[in-house]
């Protein structure tokens, strides 16, 4: 089947409470999912939570709870957050499931057969906060790289994934898949990594219990990267069900922050040709965001909190500014300013304005009804070919994630509106009795139509409102997206009248 379209966010650890950082990934697998679905696309949307590991494991000691109960709880804080933001993931995924145990055995154990896993010995720096090993050479001033702590020197038995084979069937991957990993800068640095030849990596621990045993070795537990890069698998229905896994790996898209791009554009493809499974066709890592120009974390509490910025300024607001603001695959800062500035800069003025002063002349002037254009001339032409030709702009820039640039393009169409408007007058064409007032409201109307729909994958409900502003009944999501590209009249819109405001100016506060 050609028009499948399978796409997944990283699993999130459960011993964090969801931020802006893991609503940005999800959000941005939802834009695609309900961009594709437009298009036609039988979509599989899948995100879900990473809950093995030792700090896991040492939450749930600490509140006194067996890690499965521990993990009960704090999932459903990351299912809530993606209903409040209209996430329309089709599988959700929790690596503590049984159909999940499965699969890892599974891979783990037909992998060490083929000769890839062989046990060994591990020694090196340990860093349990971050439960990983560092080299000499990777610690900054004998402390860990990432956490700043200082690490333990551990020696344990562990097998391991001969990722030493990979380095050649890696190269060649990444030769011939120029977009395997995007955008470019992160395949320049996944190259040169791979360039540099690979070690061994460790993939069983002995030094904590929650987790999936390795089979017949039960000392041993699969390491959570094994354990969790699987869940792409499982979460489409390997060993299940052999017609939607088929269907759709190999996976069109994994979506991930940079800080995780070597465990997904390395290792699991290394794992995947060591069982015989097509690589994913892309791996697309984003950048991470700031808050106020400075880096996140709990130790400063100036973690940003998605609720709440919800609460303040709207659901589709928040999704439109975390993919207008920044392009995507670049680091990006949050700040109330920014929020607001593009609100009532984008949204209010040059989106709702026009919409809401389009509706009150289509009352005004045409009694609520479009009616077919009589007589062309001006700019008219001009506005019905410039919107043609950035809705093929927009799903270039969308087909390569490329969202910040597929939201330009509607601001542009947006744009070439607000001037037709101003040129064209149609208060004093109404005035003048000039039949061209009915091709100027026909052009307008459309022209916001069309701009609705291509931001529908952003603004699922304020889209909608758009759409019931100008009179349509019908369902963006379930509209036909050819027919709804081209200008028509409408044979069935209510009658089109004055409306509150779809995006209210926010009242700036420093
Ligand atoms: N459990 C692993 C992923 C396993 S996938 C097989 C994990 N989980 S995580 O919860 O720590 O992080 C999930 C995602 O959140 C990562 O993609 C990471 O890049 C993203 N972010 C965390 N903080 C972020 C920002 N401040 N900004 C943007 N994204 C960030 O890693």
């Amino acid at each position: 089947m050609d028009k499948k379209y399978y796409i997944t966010t990283p699993i999130y650890y459960i011993n964090d409470v969801p931020h802006i950082g893991h609503a940005y990934t999800t959000i941005a697998g939802d834009i695609m999912a309900r961009y594709k679905r437009l298009q036609g696309y039988r979509v599989f949307f899948l995100t879900g939570t990473d809950e093995h590991g030792q700090k896991v494991e040492k939450a749930a000691a600490a509140a006194g709870i067996h890690p499965r109960e521990h993990a009960d709880l704090m999932v459903n804080r990351f299912i809530d957050l993606w209903q409040t933001l209209n996430i329309t993931h089709t599988g959700f995924i929790r690596t503590t499931e049984e159909r999940h145990r499965k699969v890892v055995e599974h891979i783990f154990q037909k992998v060490r057969d083929k000769g890839d896993i062989y046990l060994g010995e591990y020694e090196d720096w340990y860093c349990v906060p971050c439960e990983g090993y560092y080299t000499e050479l990777q610690l900054k001033d004998g402390l860990c790289p990432d956490c700043g702590r200082k690490p333990e020197k551990l020696k344990e038995e562990s097998y391991f994934f001969r990722m030493s084979r990979y380095t050649q069937p890696l190269l060649d991957l990444l030769e011939q898949h120029r977009d395997f990993v995007m955008p470019d800068i992160r395949y320049n640095e996944v190259a040169s990594f791979v360039k540099g030849g690979l070690r061994d990596l460790s993939v069983s621990r002995t030094s904590f219990n929650w987790g999936i045993k390795v089979p017949s070795h039960e000392k041993h537990v699969v390491y959570v990267w094994f354990d969790a890069l699987t869940n792409y698998l499982t979460g489409i229905g390997f060993l299940e069900n052999d017609e939607e896994f088929n269907t759709f790996w190999p996976c069109d898209v994994h979506l991930i922050g940079k800080d995780i791009l070597r465990f997904h554009a390395v290792y699991w493809p290394s794992f995947l040709m060591s069982y015989g499974l097509e690589p994913p066709k892309h791996v697309f890592a984003h950048g991470w965001w700031t808050r106020d120009g400075q880096k996140m974390s709990k130790s400063m509490g100036n973690v940003i909190d998605p609720h709440e910025v919800m609460n303040t300024y709207g659901v589709d607001e928040f999704r439109f500014f975390l993919f207008r603001e920044v392009p995507f695959g670049l680091d990006g800062d949050f700040s109330k300013q920014a929020i607001v500035h593009r609100i009532n800069g984008d949204l209010a003025n040059d989106f709702g304005n026009l919409t809401s002063r389009t509706v009150t002349m289509i009352g005004k002037f045409l009694k609520g009804k479009i009616e077919t254009p009589e007589r062309s001339g001006g700019m008219d032409d001009t506005v019905k070919e410039t919107t043609m030709r950035l809705i093929g702009e927009y799903r270039k820039e969308m087909d390569v994630l490329a969202f910040h640039k597929a939201l330009g393009n509607v601001f542009e169409i947006m744009a070439i509106l607000n001037k037709y408007i101003d040129t064209e007058a149609p208060w004093k064409l109404a005035r003048e009795n000039d039949v061209r007032v009915k091709t100027v409201m026909f052009n307008l109307w459309n022209g916001i139509r069309i701009a609705a729909m291509l931001l529908n994958p952003f603004m699922p409900v304020k889209s909608q409102a758009i759409w019931k502003a100008l009179g349509i009944g019908k369902q963006i999501e379930t509209s036909n997206w050819d027919e709804e590209m081209g200008f028509y009249t409408p044979s069935d819109t209510a009658a089109i009248d004055k409306i509150p405001p779809v995006f209210p100016r926010i009242e700036e506060t420093t």
